[in-house]
């Protein structure tokens, strides 16, 4: 029987101690990977200077301002995307489209999308 497979090998011990380091470090992977594909607290933060507009956590009160809670996440991260490229022009969006990095706009678009939509207002 090789070492390895002999339970009783006092190396084992450490065995498992490897084991479970890899399976912490796979853990600990997790928020990382996250991260780089947004993150809703990072988000949550970044939201601050969208709320006058947009709203509290994207639900806008004013029907000039488009509600983005609950919106899909890849269409939130198109539309931030095109206003910063000039892909989709609006005079206003575009000056903040324009400080917002990759990470910004992913963290942005993680935050809104994770936020309950609009109820049914109007149909009944
Ligand atoms: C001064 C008001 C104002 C602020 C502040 C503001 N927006 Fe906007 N936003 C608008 C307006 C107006 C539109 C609609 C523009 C259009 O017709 O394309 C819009 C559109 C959007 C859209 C597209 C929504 C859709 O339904 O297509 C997104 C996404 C968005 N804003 C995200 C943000 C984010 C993120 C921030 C903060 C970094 C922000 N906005 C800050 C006014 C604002």
């Amino acid at each position: 029987m090789p070492a390895w497979a002999n339970t009783s090998n006092p190396d084992m011990k450490s065995h498992h101690l490897t084991i479970l380091l890899l399976a912490l470090s796979s853990l600990l992977a997790v928020p990382l990977s996250a991260a780089a594909k947004g993150s809703a607290a990072a988000g949550q933060q970044k939201a601050a200077t969208c709320e006058a507009c947009h709203g509290k956590d994207g639900k806008s009160m004013d029907p000039n301002y488009p509600n983005l809670a609950g919106q899909h996440k890849s269409y939130l991260v198109k539309a931030l995307i095109d206003y910063r490229s000039g892909q989709r022009s609006n005079a206003i969006m575009a000056g903040f489209a324009s400080q917002l990095s990759n990470q910004d706009i992913q963290d942005l678009a993680t935050w809104y999308s994770v936020q309950d939509g609009l109820e049914d207002l109007s149909i009944k």
